[in-house]
């Protein structure tokens, strides 16, 4: 059976204070209120990834991972991190392939095939962010850029590599702005996704995929999503900044 996830993306937010006391206030909500067997990640700055393990000891429920990680293995990359020197402080995961790394820093499907295989080599699970652009969805080339996404982002993977990954469905018109995909348009593109996996690797490699919906996912709207058979989770921007609301979407499974 698949794991079900549900992973905060904390972007660009919250001074290292400020982190370990929304932290800290997760670790307690998920102890207290938490029943499921679902796991909460929480995918701080780098700065506070160390910090934010520390606080995790103990707590199963409860992983950290990063937002990025450089292509190399180490070397003259000024203001770069590795996946080695993630993996030392105890991280768990890493977000690659997010839009926002996509649209400002220019990273592309090749590259991010690259990274993929760096952070599997450090024994982190990457948390592979897929999704069309509104232009995209609205020129009906929504199931053909999520293909190709795949394609050249992660089915270079073995089955057994593969199988290490959580994939992250997040529309680009839905981050942030308010705009959620519908249940049903969540469902059918997860759908797609899991199909495909099946064609290129296997039917149970793809129904042991956790595959995350990700795009103004909140309180309100996590259970219907939660609910769709192909949905396993949730990556969350803004409403992880809030430990309230986050712990309240982690127990949309509940
Ligand atoms: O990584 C998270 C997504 O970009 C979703 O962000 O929940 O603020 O829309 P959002």
């Amino acid at each position: 059976m698949r794991k079900k996830i549900v992973a905060g993306n904390w972007k660009m937010n919250l001074d290292y204070n400020e982190g370990l006391g929304v932290f800290t206030e997760i670790i307690n909500m998920v102890k207290d209120e938490v029943t499921g067997t679902q796991e909460a990640v929480i995918c701080s700055p780098f700065i506070h990834i160390n910090s934010l393990v520390q606080l995790a000891k103990g707590y199963n429920k409860v992983s950290v991972g990063a937002q990025n990680a450089h292509q190399a293995e180490s070397g003259a990359y000024t203001g770069e991190i590795s996946a080695r020197m993630i993996k030392s402080i105890g991280a768990a995961y890493v977000i690659l392939g997010h839009s926002e790394r996509r649209q400002y820093f220019g990273e592309t499907n090749e590259l991010l095939a690259k990274k993929t295989d760096t952070v599997l080599k450090h024994d982190l699970r990457p948390i592979f962010c897929i999704g069309e652009t509104l232009e995209e969805r609205e020129a009906n080339e929504h199931f053909d850029v999520i293909k190709s996404q795949l394609v050249e982002g992660v089915f270079h993977l073995d089955a057994e590599q593969f199988g290490k990954l959580v994939l992250a469905y997040e529309p680009v018109w839905a981050i942030g702005t308010g705009v959620t995909a519908s249940s049903a348009q969540a469902q059918e593109i997860h759908e797609f996704i899991r199909k495909e996996i099946a064609a290129k690797y296997s039917q149970e490699v793809a129904d042991n995929t956790t595959i995350l919906y990700g795009g103004s996912c909140n309180p309100k709207n996590a259970a219907e999503l939660f609910a769709c058979p192909d949905i396993d989770g949730g990556l969350i921007g803004g409403a992880s900044l809030k430990s309230r609301d986050f712990v309240d979407i982690i127990k949309a499974f509940n």
